[in-house]
Order: structure tokens, then C-alpha cells, then sequence
């Protein structure tokens, strides 16, 4: 990795291992421009690349047409409303009511390591970990200074950008958009991939073509939501798993999010990423600066399956954190599918008894302990225990699960409001509301107003109060309703912008406290299923609940999905009952547990009630979790065939980083007649290892035991017919 400034050309150079961006300074108004996002090169002066003297837009003092030019030009970043008009990344509005507003580099600071972003999750490294490039440009007008920070990575290809403002002027100034990263290029017939869905199928992947105008995805819903996804990759048509072009942002952020492709009359394309402008307006007073949160750019020459695992190697390294950041976590079983609310002390250690046998680690109490909370009409923000449920009270039900053996886990929804609860009969003014309009409710509740520290410091102390009391080591927190109605009854007028952008910044404050005064707390986020599945959630996490659909089939594309960005460790995944209780679909439980192990991995139903047979088959899936989970948390994942693509079967590997073993896991989702053996490609092998089927017992018609790995990726392996829907298997591969 290294940054280097050609001061001569006036071009930064920021390299890692496989890749190359660059940075000119041009023309005597110091515009800062994009000359090249890509494969690693050696050269630096790329300064012939800038399109600055092409006729009409020459950018000479004398005979210049500014717009022509701020209109066409690669930026790195971009003012607003002076001739560039392209999608913008910074807008304000001055005292005097004027929007527009340009920057112009002005110095830079090339430092090794990375600094932290305060308030806001962000990738890290050690001084020898990384190195950050800090440019820092100025409107000349507005005083208004604007800091683009770039920072690599010696082990990674990403490249992390964030954006901070300063009012360095003479009186307040609201900003009214400041997105944090832009890349400007040539366009190459790119497609766009992004991720879409709903509540239960979270995180579909859509590829598009990129074409003239504007395509966007986007939440303003106050989190990254179940609807889109804060991603966006571009990619050569060509581009496959393997091989090809591909440039992707991801935002470390869990709030309202704008990411856009625009394809502008010259052919090129303005990506930009960051908060949504919808409903933003920051005032910044003298002397103040804003943050805006962190995009993750990459660039691969090695398919979509390259940019994945860029990104999993990153956030895996330079983003969670925490105890079990590198830990295999506990097998958890939670209740929520098993009772739903009807649940009570000795029905809970029933299911912990019976659980425990089994090898189960954890037992995690869902929702409706607390309150007069028997239906989700009620009682949230009244975090007391109900002690007609929990009788004898939260302490002795955690001791009598510590006494099996068990780990203890609860259920929280920190930041919402029942309007039934003490809770709002107290302090209505409490409730995110517009005054004078009735609140909107979704799933009978409202949200709490964290930007007011009272509220805030007071929902801290109810949840650390529950912490304090007995010996609980995991907390799922949950949110289970999206943002509307945006009014605070604590900001000022001219604030009641910046509310979005709060909410997110307390939440993250509180989960910050809870980390810090719970070390050992193993907290996963979860949001309605996988609403609040994004980096900024990952920061505070190591593994987030991946969505309500718990049925097998759905979560092979809805895991594939999050995985496409997400690192394996991350995804909250449970075996489910069955019929299943989102889609009513009944798969074989050995199918769903081997799904399941693709995540972290757990269970979701009442064990004393499955069937037997079912039951019977918890020990083994305990303990192929115990064998295979170092492989699946660290390793690289390969996708091989997705069944939301091909309608019949899905394949997913993961190679250990020596390349010493690999785990595939084959799910033919339907079942055909006279049907072939399917040829399944098994790439990311050693290629002249020899890899030998380590649990060839469970694949009795593949006679063959034992490959290279170059002949299992380029040529294969066949894969017979399964009999029946939903049929999964593993193979295990070892290398001799
Ligand atoms: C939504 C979560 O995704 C579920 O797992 C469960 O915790 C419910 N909320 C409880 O209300």
C-alpha cells in the first residue's frame, strides 16, 4: 500500500495490493479531479487522462466557459449550482438564502493509519494497517472547507471515504446534502447490481444495464430498510463470478441512504453515495463541522466473487469488533416461533432443559417478557420484568438456564414506544411527532425521540438495568418499525432537518455504551428480520438478524444476497419449524440445519415439540456446526449457482484461506424426472492439490473420491439426482 503526491503533475496516487486510484489538481482554481479508478499501475503521471483541453471546455483563465467545463469534468467531489449539473454531492443554503457552492483544493496530509470517525462507525487498522490521504479544499466564498479523506488498506483492495465540513465563515450555514463519496468515470457499458426486497425476503440481487439519467436506490425510511440496500456495483457486462471488471460503494451507515448511477451526455457516469438529502437540512455553526459517514469503494479484476470477498476480508478485519469478533459464537435456541407471547418461567425451561441435552448453548428469551406485554399492542419502554409471566423474576430463570449449562439471552426494542405504556402516558412528548397530527402507528408503535439526551440517557439506564440484574450475555436488539412523522418536540425549527441523522447518531451512542459497559455481551442487531443489515449495524454487532423468513428455500437468496457484501460470521441463521411459518413450507430438517450453517446458526422452534425424529438429529447438527464453523466464519466463499437464477438447485463453498479444506453445500430445491447429474464447478482450490471427499459415506453414488483442485474447478464434479424437493448435502474437502 502507498500514497504518493507527484507534485510536479499535482497527482495523488493511492495503491493497494491489485489497485490504483488517481487524483489531479488542475487549472489555477485547484479543481479537484478523478483520473482513474482500477487496475494496479506503476506510472503516476496520468495527468494526460484529464480532458482539459478539449475543445469546448477549456478551463484557461482567459477564454473559458466554466459551466461547459464544470459540466463535463471527472470530480472527485462536487459543489452545486455553478454549472456542474450532474448529480451533486454537497448543497447549502447561506443566511442570504443562495445554494451555490464549489470547492477547491487547498492542501493534504498523508498520514499511516486512519483516524476515527467521532459518533460514527467506521473501518479501522493499526498505523501499519493502513494509511489515509486527507485533501483538504475550500469554497472561497463561504469559507466553507470540505475534507475528503481516502484511506487504504495493506491487506484489503478497499478503500474508505468519508467527507467532513467545516464552517470556517463568518455566520451559520445549513447544509442540505452532503453525500460522502463520488466517482466519476468513462462509462463501459456497466450494469448495475443492487440489492431489493421486503420484509421476509430481504436483499434480492438485481442486475440492470446502466443507461442515460439517473438510477437510483435509496431508504428514507430512516433506516437502510428491508426495501433497498445501501450498495451499489457497476460491472463490465463480461464480468462473471470469476473474472471481469467491477467497482462497488457500501455505506457504513444505518439511516436514510441515496446511491445513484447517472449516465451524463458524454457517456460518463457519476456514482455517488451517502445520506439521503430527502428531509436533511444541518445548520453549522461558525466554527462547527459535520461528518458525514463512510463509503467503502473497491475494485475488482477478479468477478463479483472477488469484490465479495474483499469486502468480507475487510469488515471481518477492520470492522467488527468486540469478543467474539474472531469467536465462534453460541448455539442459540430463542423462542420467538416456538411461543410467540404465551410463554412463562417454566415453559422457557422446559425448552432449556430439553435443549440442553442436545448440545444447545444459549437460550435466548424473545419478545414479551416485560410489561403487560401478551401482544405487541403494548408495554414497550415498560422494561420491567412481568412477574406473572417470569415467576420469581428474571435472576432466577437466567440462574436455573446458567445451572443447565446454558447461556442466557434477551430480547430488546430500545427505541420504541407503546402508546400503550406507562412510558408514553408520562412523556408523549417523547414520541418523534409532528404537533398537531395524529402519529402514525406501525406495529402499534411509536419512535422514541433519542435525539433528546433525557430520553436517550433514560432508555440507556432501563436497558442497563436489565443487564445489571442477572447474568445475561447476549441481547438481540431489535427495531420494529421504520421512521415517519419526523418532528422532535427538542430541536428548534431550523433543526427538525438533522432529526434522520440523530436518531441514527443515538442509536449508535447507545449501543456504544452498552458495548463499553458490557464487554462481554455478545449483541445481535435485528430489525423487523434483516432491516438494519449494513456495516454501520457491524460496527457495534458482529452478527445481525438476516430476516423474519426462517424457511430454508427463501434464505438461500436471501443469504446469498447478504452474503454478496457480508461476511459469512454475520448472518443471524436459525433452523425454523416447519410448516414454516412464513411461507407454510415444509422442507427436511437436515436441509434446513445444513442452510443454517451458513450463518451463525441457531434455533428457532420449540424443541419439546418437533418430531422426535427431528429432535434426534440436533445432536449431530451441533456437532457438524463445532467442526465446520471455524472454516465457514473465516474462509473464502465462492458462489457457485443461485437458485433464484436457475430455478433448480443452489451451490455455495467455502475454502479455508491455506486452501487446506472446503466446505460445499448443494441444496437441489426441486425435484425432476429424468434428470442427468448435475456438473458443478468447485473453484478456489489449490490447483494441484489433491482434495479427497473427506464425508464420501454421505455421497454413496460419487465413486470417485479424490481430485485435483484444478480438475474439480475447471472440470468438475457430478452431482447426482436427489430424490424429493428441498434435498441438501455437504461436501466436505481435505486436501491430502
Ligand atoms: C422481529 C424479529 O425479527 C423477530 O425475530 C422477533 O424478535 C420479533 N420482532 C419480536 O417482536
Amino acid at each position: 500500500m502507498n500514497i504518493s503526491f507527484n507534485e510536479q503533475n499535482r497527482v495523488f496516487k493511492l495503491d493497494t495490493e491489485h489497485t490504483s486510484y488517481c487524483i489531479g489538481i488542475v487549472d489555477e482554481e485547484n479543481f479537484v479531479g478523478h483520473i482513474y479508478y482500477g487496475r494496479k499501475l506503476t506510472e503516476d503521471n496520468l495527468v494526460y487522462l484529464m480532458r482539459t483541453e478539449e475543445a469546448p471546455f477549456v478551463p484557461s483563465q482567459y477564454n473559458r466557459e466554466r459551466t461547459s467545463f464544470l459540466d463535463s469534468f471527472l470530480m472527485e467531489y462536487t459543489g452545486n449550482g455553478l454549472g456542474d449539473y450532474r448529480e451533486s454531492t454537497l448543497e447549502v443554503r447561506t443566511m442570504g438564502g443562495h445554494t451555490g457552492v464549489s470547492l477547491s483544493y487547498v492542501s493534504h496530509r498523508i498520514y499511516d493509519g486512519k483516524e476515527e470517525l467521532p459518533g460514527l462507525p467506521a473501518t479501522f487498522g493499526k498505523d501499519t494497517e493502513c494509511k489515509t490521504l486527507e485533501l483538504t479544499c475550500e469554497d472561497p466564498v463561504l469559507h466553507l472547507q470540505i475534507i475528503l479523506s481516502y484511506s487504504i488498506f495493506a491487506d484489503n483492495d478497499a478503500i474508505a471515504r468519508s467527507v467532513k465540513i467545516v464552517n470556517g465563515g463568518q455566520e451559520p450555514i445549513y447544509l442540505t446534502k452532503v453525500l460522502s463519496a463520488c466517482i466519476d468515470m468513462d462509462n463501459d457499458d456497466y450494469e448495475m447490481i443492487s440489492l431489493h426486497g421486503s420484509w421476509a425476503r430481504e436483499r434480492a440481487i438485481q442486475t440492470r444495464p446502466v443507461m442515460k439519467g439517473k438510477q437510483s436506490v435509496s431508504s428514507v425510511r430512516g433506516e437502510s430498510s428491508h426495501q433497498d440496500h445501501p450498495f451499489i456495483a457497476w460491472k463490465k457486462k463480461e464480468t462473471t463470478e470469476e473474472n471481469g471488471d467491477i467497482y462497488a460503494m457500501n455505506f457504513i451507515y444505518s439511516g436514510n441512504f441515496l446511491a445513484q448511477i447517472e449516465e451524463d451526455q458524454f457517456d460518463n457516469i457519476r456514482v455517488v453515495m451517502g445520506i439521503h438529502p430527502n428531509n436533511f437540512c444541518w445548520k453549522l455553526e461558525v466554527g462547527e463541522s459535520f461528518q458525514a459517514p463512510e463509503v467503502i469503494c473497491l475494485y475488482s479484476a477478479d468477478g463479483i466473487g472477488g469484490m465479495t470477498r474483499n469486502f468480507h476480508d475487510l469488515y471481518r478485519r477492520h470492522l467488527i469488533r468486540g469478543e467474539y469478533k474472531d469467536k465462534k459464537r453460541p448455539i442459540l435456541i430463542n423462542n420467538w416461533e416456538a411461543t410467540y407471547f404465551d410463554f412463562n418461567t417454566e415453559k422457557l425451561l422446559s425448552i432449556a432443559r430439553q435443549a440442553s441435552e442436545l448440545g444447545i448453548e444459549m437460550l435466548v428469551m424473545d419478545d414479551g417478557w416485560f410489561g403487560c406485554r401478551n401482544d405487541d399492542n403494548s408495554s414497550l419502554g415498560d422494561w420491567q420484568v412481568n412477574e406473572d409471566k417470569l415467576k420469581g423474576g428474571l435472576k432466577y430463570l437466567v440462574d436455573e438456564v446458567n445451572k443447565l449449562g446454558m447461556k442466557f439471552g434477551i430480547w430488546l426494542e430500545p427505541e420504541m414506544v407503546s402508546p400503550d405504556s406507562d412510558l408514553y402516558r408520562a412523556h408523549p412528548d417523547w414520541a418523534i411527532a409532528i404537533p398537531g397530527r395524529v402519529g402514525s402507528l406501525a406495529r402499534n408503535q411509536y419512535v422514541l425521540d433519542l435525539t433528546r439526551k433525557e430520553v436517550r440517557d433514560y432508555v440507556y439506564e432501563m436497558i442497563a438495568a436489565v443487564l445489571r440484574s442477572a447474568n445475561i450475555e447476549y441481547v438481540k436488539w431489535d427495531m420494529n418499525r421504520q421512521l415517519s412523522d419526523i418532528g422532535s418536540y427538542g430541536l428548534p425549527a431550523d433543526r427538525q432537518g438533522e432529526l434522520f441523522h440523530r436518531q441514527v447518531l443515538a442509536v449508535y451512542e447507545l449501543q456504544d455504551r452498552m458495548t463499553k459497559e458490557f464487554p462481554h455481551l455478545l449483541l445481535e442487531n435485528c430489525s423487523g428480520g434483516g432491516a438494519r443489515f449494513d456495516g454501520g449495524m457491524l460496527y457495534y454487532s458482529p452478527q445481525i438478524w438476516c430476516s423474519d423468513d426462517a424457511d430454508a428455500v427463501e434464505r438461500l437468496s436471501i443469504q446469498a444476497g447478504t452474503a454478496l457484501i457480508y461476511p459469512l460470521s454475520t448472518m443471524g441463521a436459525h433452523v425454523s419449524d416447519c410448516p414454516n411459518h412464513t411461507v407454510g413450507r415444509i422442507t427436511p430438517f437436515k436441509t434446513r440445519g445444513y442452510v443454517a450453517l451458513a450463518g451463525t446458526f441457531g434455533y428457532e422452534l420449540d424443541v419439546t415439540k418437533i418430531p422426535e425424529e427431528d429432535r434426534n438429529m440436533i445432536p449431530e447438527q451441533v456437532a457438524m456446526y463445532h467442526k465446520y464453523n471455524d472454516l465457514v466464519r473465516e474462509g473464502d466463499y465462492y458462489r457457485i449457482a443461485n437458485y433464484a437464477d436457475n430455478h433448480y438447485y443452489d451451490c455455495y463453498e467455502v475454502v479455508a484461506k491455506d486452501k487446506g479444506e472446503a466446505l460445499v453445500t448443494y441444496v437441489q430445491v426441486l425435484g425432476r424426472p429424468k434428470m442427468q447429474s448435475m456438473r458443478v464447478r468447485i473453484p478456489g482450490l489449490e490447483p494441484e492439490g489433491t482434495y479427497v471427499i473427506e464425508n464420501a459415506q454421505d455421497w454413496p453414488e460419487i465413486k470417485q473420491t479424490q481430485y485435483k483442485g484444478a480438475t474439480l474447478h475447471y472440470a468438475g464434479i457430478n452431482i447426482p439426482p436427489l430424490t424429493g424437493d428441498f434435498q441438501g448435502r455437504l461436501m466436505h474437502l481435505i486436501r491430502k
